[in-house]
């Protein structure tokens, strides 16, 4: 058991106790983070006169030596040590000696792990955006093709209007562009440095924070040194993004779960990202997309349990922070796995064009056109609706779509039908009819997806 503030105790600490407080079996992951941040923190000290050049560049060495060595495995953290900190700490004390134990001149664990936590997020932030960006760059690809594949839009889960593939497809690629921004916004609101917060009151040293803030790329130093060893904002913030990403996921999930089931056939989920049954050898199963919609739960659980965490601690640190970490790493592992997972089986899988056309007919998803064809002939709106429910039920009599009703059966309920209803209710009229911004018409479509190219050229 390494500690480093054994000073004022008599006593050992109990080992569960020490286990109980104990970090360094998850914080362990931003050793990279640690290290990238005392290297700054050296720098300053050196630069201000706290150190000496020599015992910088010793620090330094020692540093960068641990780092190399923890990457190539030579080096293994183990819970000797209570923290990542702890951790580096000790060997580098190990390695070079007095000068070593300069290191935290200046600087608390606080505003260390403020900072270690930040650093974290700050990278994973940039991650996640690039698998997004891939994501969208497979939506993309799938809307270029599918501007004319007709499928029925649903509202209620009832065939409402035909839509197209693209246009469908374009909804999500909607909602995670706003998830980009989203991590955009938080990476941008939470990019100052914590380190010279001190352990809440900064210090009598007189460190440079504008600098040690320039040298990790933060926009400058926190203004208030309570806040910024306790604020956590940013990781609810994150865990927020994170939750809305993986609902948007999961809401496709469903879908293509749905559309993959032997009632829909629209799409065919590719083999290599299925899975199939110990017992009935007919099933090819959409786990993944299962799996993804899932794991959202998971996400949630961490946003969750981060607010509860933190809705009653008071100024300034308290060791409650320390469960920021486990739950925050998870949900970022979970989200990072989802979203290369998702955008792989997005691009594999086959879409069954004829059966979502056929499904669009079927479904009566032109009334509102057939209606809108007696508005154009000067038939109200209200009447309108009331003539074309009486086919649809006509058509639901005999079994048959509204293009396949004959005309007399038409004008049998209202003689403006003329034969030109059957055209102007094609799925072809009723998609390409629809050219308002925002809706499934071609040209409008194939604008929205060169100003999406722009976008991902841009972002
Ligand atoms: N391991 C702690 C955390 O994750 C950081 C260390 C601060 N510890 C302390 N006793 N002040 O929040």
């Amino acid at each position: 058991m390494a500690q480093l503030w054994g000073g004022r105790f008599t006593k050992e600490t109990d080992k569960l106790v020490y286990n109980f407080n104990a970090s360094i079996s998850f914080d362990q992951k931003f050793y990279e983070q640690d290290i990238r941040g005392s290297k700054a923190h050296v720098a300053m000290l050196a630069r201000q006169g706290i150190l000496t050049a020599e015992e910088k560049d010793q620090i330094e060495a020692g540093l960068d030596g641990i780092l190399a060595d923890v990457r190539s495995g030579k080096l293994e953290i183990t819970s000797e040590y209570e923290d990542i900190h702890s951790f580096v700490e000790a060997n580098l004390i190990d390695r070079i000696g007095d000068a070593g134990k300069k290191l935290h001149t200046g600087r608390s664990r606080n505003d260390q792990v403020a900072l270690d936590m930040k650093l974290y997020v700050r990278d994973e932030i940039d991650e996640t955006d690039e698998l997004v960006k891939k994501l969208l760059e497979a939506l993309q690809k799938i809307m270029e093709e599918n501007v004319h594949t007709y499928m029925p839009g649903f509202t209620h889960l009832q065939k409402a209007q035909p839509v197209t593939l693209a246009h469908h497809v374009g909804a999500y690629f909607e909602m995670f562009v706003r998830d980009r921004s989203r991590l955009a916004d938080i990476r941008k609101r939470m990019n100052t440095c914590p380190l010279g917060a001190g352990a809440l009151a900064g210090t009598t040293y007189p460190l440079d924070r504008e600098y040690t803030a320039q040298l990790l790329g933060f926009d400058g130093p926190t203004r208030n040194s309570m806040d910024s060893v306790s604020d956590r904002d940013y990781v609810i913030e994150l865990l927020s993004a994170f939750s809305t990403i993986m609902m948007h996921m999961s809401r496709f999930c469903e879908e293509i779960i749905m559309w993959n089931s032997n009632e829909y056939r629209f799409v065919e989920i590719d083999d290599a990202y299925s899975t199939g049954s110990s017992i009935m050898p007919q099933k090819k199963n959409p786990d993944i997309a299962e799996l993804v919609r899932g794991k959202t739960g998971r996400v949630y659980g961490a946003l969750t349990s981060i607010l509860t965490t933190m809705k009653g601690i008071p100024l300034a640190y308290n060791k409650d922070m320390q469960e920021d970490k486990e739950l925050t790493f998870d949900a970022i592992d979970t989200v990072k796995g989802c979203l290369a997972l998702f955008t792989g089986m997005i691009s594999t899988m086959q879409f069954n064009k004829q059966n979502m056309e056929a499904s669009a007919k079927n479904g009566f998803t032109n009334a509102t056109d057939a209606a809108d064809y007696l508005v154009n002939h000067g038939v109200p709106f209200r009447d309108a609706h009331g003539i074309v429910g009486r086919l649809v039920l006509t058509c639901i009599d005999k079994g048959i779509s509204l293009d396949e009703l004959p005309l007399e059966e038409y004008k049998a309920i209202s003689p403006v039908f003329e034969n030109d209803i059957y055209e102007a209710i094609s799925m072809k009229t009723c998609v390409e009819k629809r050219m308002t911004i925002g809706a499934p018409g071609p040209d409008v479509m194939e604008k929205v997806i060169a100003e999406n190219k722009k976008y991902l050229e841009e972002n």
